[in-house]
């Protein structure tokens, strides 16, 4: 069972999120207002991504879920699509001897195969390598989209029962969940998105039902170590109850 489930979890004041989602808004934006193109906002933005995922565990964050390329960017200009199939490609070669040392388990969301093939490559060398990993684990969504991510799974459970393996009477909530991408990790608890933008843009749909949000106006270039610390302070301030009232806490 990978569910937060709302009846199973502690209401009040919470210790601190373990599974933090974020939206990665803005490399294009903060590159062209310092006159750049947009592709230098991505590089930059690799950057950050490094510092999160080294202090997400000394921040009590156990699961990181990082949207990197929806199935809606490959309306972008062909030469940025093309350069972030690269950076991606890149960033795993260079990285995953540096992850792997910090104990973090790396797994992708989404349609793989939809994506360049050798960047298929090491996307399934990368998982295969650190699968072991326990300190931390990152879900980089990658080619994904939600409605897409459920309908899979709808899909997947209607040929079960089609197939005479699975009773419609047995599919709950566990269920649905278990098939989706994110099967087996627990409901992310604080969904941030940077760039001053107030949208969940077809990420995490299932998912993010009870989680807070935490809207930042910093471009994703400038969410540093610093500041995602602070973000996920604040929400040690908030009071979650799962739709009960406080005092039933
Ligand atoms: C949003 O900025 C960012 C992206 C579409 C790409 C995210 C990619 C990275 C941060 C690079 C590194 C990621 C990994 C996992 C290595 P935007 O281009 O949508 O900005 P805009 O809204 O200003 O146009």
């Amino acid at each position: 069972m990978s569910r937060s489930k709302p009846d199973g979890q502690a209401r009040g004041t919470p210790a601190g999120p373990r599974h933090v989602a974020i939206i990665m808004d803005g490399n294009g934006r903060w590159a062209e207002r310092r006159g750049q193109p947009r592709t230098v906002g991505h590089h930059r933005g690799v950057e950050r991504v490094r510092d999160v995922i080294t202090i997400a565990p000394d921040l009590g964050v156990e699961t990181l879920t990082l949207f990197a390329f929806s199935t809606e960017n490959w309306r972008r200009p062909h030469y940025e699509v093309s350069v972030l199939m690269r950076l991606f490609k890149r960033y795993i070669i260079r990285e995953v001897d540096e992850l792997d040392l910090q104990d973090v388990r790396v797994r992708f969301l989404g349609e793989s195969e939809g994506l360049p093939a050798d960047l298929q490559r090491v996307m399934a060398q990368m998982e295969e390598r650190t699968a072991g990993n326990r300190r931390l684990t990152v879900q980089v969504a990658l080619n994904y989209g939600a409605r897409r991510e459920i309908t899979r799974a709808t899909q997947q459970l209607a040929a079960e029962v089609a197939a005479g393996r699975l009773d419609p009477a047995a599919i709950d909530e566990d269920v649905i969940s278990d098939a989706l991408d994110t099967g087996g990790i627990a409901d992310p608890d604080l969904v941030i998105r940077t760039s001053g933008e107030q949208r969940i843009s077809n990420f995490l749909l299932w998912q993010a039902a009870y989680a807070e949000f935490a809207f930042v106006e910093d471009c994703w270039p400038d969410f540093t170590a610093e500041r995602f610390a602070e973000t996920i302070a604040s929400y040690g301030t908030r009071e979650r109850r799962f739709g009960a009232v406080a005092s039933q806490g």
